[in-house]
């Protein structure tokens, strides 16, 4: 990891739309949103919030209709060159064929590494799966394979897409350590999630989005504090049901 000053993520007036048959969908509506170098932030929203498009953005992935956003005060290809972020997103990017190991083997030689792929692993959890064909491997073993990738380059900024997914209790369990070490680090984390209770458990940071737009955003006691309520199921439903009553009710909510 490397030290700087600039925000990890500064993304301003993020507008996304995909033009379809039956019209536009407007994935992310004008979003706002900076995250500081050493945070865990939750992206917490529900089906169809905007979460995968934002990461997508700000991993230079899919190009905004408008609006700007910067990682560590570049570009994004810029800052992926840089080997400063890494993702672990929900499809893709693996080969059926080859090995858990030979996986990781590949990505460090990508990066230019020859470093051995084993403590990547074991860090994910999957050293015993090292052997394995990709294609065999569950959901959840998958996802720890992607995280392993992702830690390769020794990434400044993670950004992680639904990542316990398919994970079972002791995965989810090894998965949390693993990010809370490396946040400790000095990582930069940010993660994608419809769960609730892995927002309030993991994050310091809770980014509520619902329509493509960031309807609350503070540390976990305030975006619970924010609708009267103790509950943070209470918040969120309140929040990203009616899009008209989320902006009403988080009026001065601070981003
Ligand atoms: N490539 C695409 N083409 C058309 N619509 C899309 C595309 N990607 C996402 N969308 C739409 O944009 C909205 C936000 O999707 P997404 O970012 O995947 O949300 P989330 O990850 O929060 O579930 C959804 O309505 C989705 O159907
Ligand atoms: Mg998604």
């Amino acid at each position: 990891m490397t030290s700087t000053t600039a925000p990890a993520i500064e993304a301003t007036g993020l507008v996304k739309e995909f033009r379809g048959t039956d019209g536009v969908v407007r994935a992310v509506g004008g979003l706002d949103l900076v995250v500081r170098p050493g945070e865990v932030v939750a992206f917490l929203g529900p089906n169809g919030a905007g979460k995968t498009t934002t990461l997508d953005l700000v991993l230079g992935l899919t190009v905004p209709t408008s609006g700007t956003v910067r990682v560590f005060g570049k570009k994004p290809a810029r800052a992926i060159a840089d080997g400063q972020v890494a993702a672990a997103l929900q499809t893709g990017g693996l080969l059926r064929d080859l090995t858990v190991r030979e996986t990781v083997e590949l990505t460090a030689a990508l990066f230019g590494r020859t470093t051995s792929p084993v403590p990547f692993l074991e860090r994910a959890g999957i050293a015993h799966l090292a052997d394995q064909k990709v294609g065999t491997c569950s959901g959840g073993q998958q996802q720890r394979l992607r995280f392993a990738m992702a830690l390769v380059s020794d990434p400044d900024l993670l950004l992680l897409d639904e990542p316990t997914t398919g994970m079972d209790v002791r995965g989810r369990r090894e998965f949390w350590t693993a990010i809370r070490h490396d946040a400790e680090a000095g990582r930069t984390v940010v993660f994608a999630t419809h769960y609730l209770e892995e927002a309030d458990a993991h994050a310091d940071r809770i980014v509520l989005v619902s329509h493509g737009r960031v309807v609350a955003d503070g540390p976990v006691a305030e975006v619970k504090a924010l609708a009267a309520s103790r509950n943070l199921e209470d918040v969120f439903l309140a929040l990203t049901t009616d899009p008209a009553t989320a902006s009403t009710t988080t009026e001065g909510a601070g981003r």
